[in-house]
């Protein structure tokens, strides 16, 4: 077995080997951590702008979360945080502020921006190549036609590809020509993600809300994906026996009992019924702390290669 990929999975009573996705993501911000003092040495800081419109909760959680990465790293970080009832006009204004900044090399919208403002636009008139959420289509069509030196690729496919990877190098075996299955098709996770491990060369089928017999789908699933945000719709009996399986959904659910504030609990949970499906499954990601952390690491990782594509620099492989 590879020792560094070995690493980041961990034994488990109940069978599976746990992928830890935690212990991935401090490996690679440990590697970006290197690659900005290289690039300092260049006089090359890299910079992310983080935009945030209005005051939803989750999502100025993932915000900060963002910018503290950004700063842990040595990045130049901003964020701009603009009132709910600002204008499409006046977003737009920013986001081309922004793109003309020498000084930014990463542009990040958060997502969901409110109703009155079309999010397509906004994110068409990201810089591509300053689109570090590679939502931009044209991000998304270089990924497609396997452009992946000038493309940037979306953070949580990004991500889970390299759990997958360090997995299947670990477990001594290939991607290629292995049965994959993607549960779900979005333009955030399922798609790209599929496109990602064709260019693995897998078999890839794509399933979704409208697939008839979803579970004997699943089940002929070398590598089984979860990205519908269901809680616990992937059953044990769905997994074949010996499959690795990564959980991209994080669903809040009731838990037991009340909180501090007498409040009812609840907990996270994944796309997959984890223990049932530890049963089966040869490794399988946890949820809380299996992609989820490597989506930021991959943010910097994609700023880093941002700065380092503006200047000319060789840019490193993650
Ligand atoms: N909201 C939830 N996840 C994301 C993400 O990955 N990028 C952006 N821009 N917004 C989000």
């Amino acid at each position: 077995m590879n020792q560094a990929a070995n690493s980041i999975l961990k034994p488990s009573a109940a069978g599976a080997l746990i992928i830890d996705g935690k212990a991935a993501s401090e490996a690679l911000l440990a590697r970006l951590a290197e690659e900005t003092r290289r690039l300092g040495a260049a006089g090359v800081k890299p910079g992310l702008s983080v935009v945030l419109v209005g005051d939803d909760p989750a999502s100025q959680v993932y915000v900060r979360a963002k910018g503290k990465a950004a700063r842990e790293l040595g990045f130049r970080s901003e964020q701009h945080d603009l009132v709910a009832a600002t204008s499409e006009e006046d977003l737009l204004a920013l986001v081309q502020r922004l793109n003309a900044d020498p000084g930014v090399h990463g542009i990040l919208v958060q997502l969901p921006l409110p109703k009155h403002i079309q999010s397509a636009r906004i994110l068409e008139a990201i810089a591509p190549e300053k689109d570090v959420d590679g939502f931009h289509p044209i991000n998304v069509g270089l990924a497609a036609i396997g452009e992946m030196k000038r493309a940037l690729i979306p953070c949580t496919p990004a991500g889970a590809m390299i759990l997958i990877q360090k997995t299947f190098a670990a477990l001594g075996e290939n991607l290629a020509g292995k049965e994959a299955v993607v549960i779900g098709r979005s333009n955030i996770v399922g798609k790209p993600v599929a496109r990602l491990l064709l260019a693995a060369n897998s078999t890839v089928t794509v399933a979704h809300s409208r697939t008839r017999d979803l579970s004997a789908v699943a089940q002929r699933a070398d590598l089984l994906i979860a990205a519908v945000g269901q809680p616990e719709l992937v059953r044990g009996d769905w997994i074949k026996p010996g499959a690795v399986v990564i959980d991209v959904g994080v669903n809040r659910v009731p838990g037991e009992g009340l909180n501090d504030r007498g409040q009812p609990k609840t907990r996270l949970v994944g796309d997959v019924a984890f223990a049932e499906a530890s049963a089966r499954a040869a490794a399988i990601t946890p949820v809380p702390g299996g992609v989820g952390p490597m989506t930021i690491a991959m943010l910097m990782a994609n700023t880093l290669v941002a700065a380092c594509r503006w200047r000319g620099l060789e840019e490193p492989k993650f």
